[in-house]
């Protein structure tokens, strides 16, 4: 038996699993300290009454054999993808069918997964830094060295250049946006170019809109496909982990057009291929929790949340302005993008911030080598929490 040596070309462990071990480590040989977690981006609100309730009523379906249910429709019933059509599209005047969308358990696992339908010599053009499940993915595939690159900078607003003529061809290009961890929003123009790119190159563009539901204001895309020309050249991934508090539940869905032609195959058919075959479906229970969310009572139950941890990222990102750190993000992000200060890596200064305030962030060079220097904090905490972490900090960097 060989193993896939391609993993012995990965970081010995996951960033987070880092992280958390790290905390984990602290706690035990300082039992006394009061840590404060802001590290991963997961979220602390309890799941909205709409939601609970949708939840406990499909649980009593369950017990009964006239409404019991059992292996669901591959790609969602449709009661949740008529739902996603709507509210997702649709009212946003963007022409989608029931049979492009591919509910899943998460934008995580959809986001590893895809690769399946790709060969492995395509060129990957990768953000930096970026959440690690791209290029750690791309990694396990075997494309490590198939990556392109692409700095983001203070100097580019932390939004990748589109190649220019000369420049090597990526395949497939990840975007991210809002970006994690830079907070970051692409401008209609912005995505604009990358879609003429990527349909002038007869690349693929995966999109991952994880983050939209920070998005408040209309003039910034919240859906690739409201970009002209997007369907011909685009993937798009959705989660319901940072819109509705669902990163214990896991949902979310993943957009194929069947207007991605490559090679004369359709890649809408490959991948309710992979996901047929790979993978049961969303548990019945999960998807009329999703549904919920559509209804008036869950919209507007989902916005309180959502406004919460608004709230916070405005709190981190202000408290530390005023400490005297250079932030970024934080506005249509759950995340607050900082500059360690001068001397400091950015894992000097997660340990220095662990020891000293008793917050645990995230170190920017685990995002990528262009993320060195910065650490990142997430606004979904406690409110109390977040505000306490927040004192702490001030207190030891801030001007005296
Ligand atoms: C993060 O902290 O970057 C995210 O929570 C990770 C994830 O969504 O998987």
């Amino acid at each position: 038996m060989k193993i896939n040596k391609n993993f012995l070309d990965l970081e010995a462990n996951y960033l987070f699993s880092t992280v958390g071990k790290k905390q984990r480590e602290y706690q035990a040989a300082h039992p006394e300290a009061d840590v404060i977690k802001l590290s991963i981006g997961d979220v602390t609100k309890p799941l909205c009454p709409a939601v609970i309730e949708a939840m406990h009523k499909a649980v009593d379906e369950m017990a009964d054999e006239k409404s019991f249910r059992g292996y669901p429709p591959e790609t969602g019933y449709d009661f949740i993808i008529e739902k996603i059509l709507k509210y997702d599209f649709t009212d946003r005047g963007i022409k989608m069918d029931k049979s492009e969308i591919f509910l899943s358990d998460g934008a995580k696992s959809d986001c590893g997964n895809i690769g399946d339908i790709f060969a492995v010599d395509n060129k990957v053009a990768i953000c930096d830094p970026v959440y690690p499940v791209y290029l750690d993915t791309n990694i396990m595939f075997g494309r490590k060295n198939n990556v392109i690159i692409m700095p983001c900078t203070e100097e580019n607003g932390f939004s990748p250049k589109v190649p220019a003529e000369g420049d090597e061809i990526p395949d497939i290009i990840y975007l991210c946006f809002p970006n994690n961890p830079t907070g970051s929003v692409a401008t209609r123009q912005q995505l604009k170019e990358w879609v003429d790119y990527a349909n002038k190159h007869h690349s693929v563009i995966l999109f991952d809109a994880a983050y939209e539901a920070f998005i408040t204001d209309n003039s910034i895309p919240k859906s690739i496909y409201e970009i002209e020309g997007a369907r011909t050249c685009a993937i798009e991934l959705r989660s319901f982990s940072k819109t509705a508090g669902f990163t214990g539940v896991r949902c979310g869905y993943t957009v194929v057009p069947h207007d991605l032609v490559f090679d004369g195959t359709e890649l809408n058919a490959m991948w309710f291929r992979r996901q047929s075959t790979k993978f049961n479906g969303v548990s019945y229970i999960t998807q009329r929790a999703a549904e919920a969310i559509y209804s008036d009572i869950g919209q507007k139950q989902i916005q309180e949340n959502l406004n919460y941890y608004r709230e916070n990222a405005k709190i981190i990102f202000n408290g530390l302005t005023e400490a005297g750190f250079k932030c970024y993000g934080g506005i249509y992000s759950p995340y607050i993008w900082f500059k360690v200060p001068e001397g400091y890596t950015s894992w000097s200064f997660f340990d220095e911030l662990l020891d000293q305030c008793n917050v645990v962030g995230t170190p920017g060079s685990g995002f990528g080598k262009c993320g060195e220097g910065f650490l990142r904090l997430t606004a979904f905490g406690n409110k109390e929490r977040t505000i306490e972490a927040v004192e702490r900090i001030k207190a030891k960097y801030g001007k005296k």
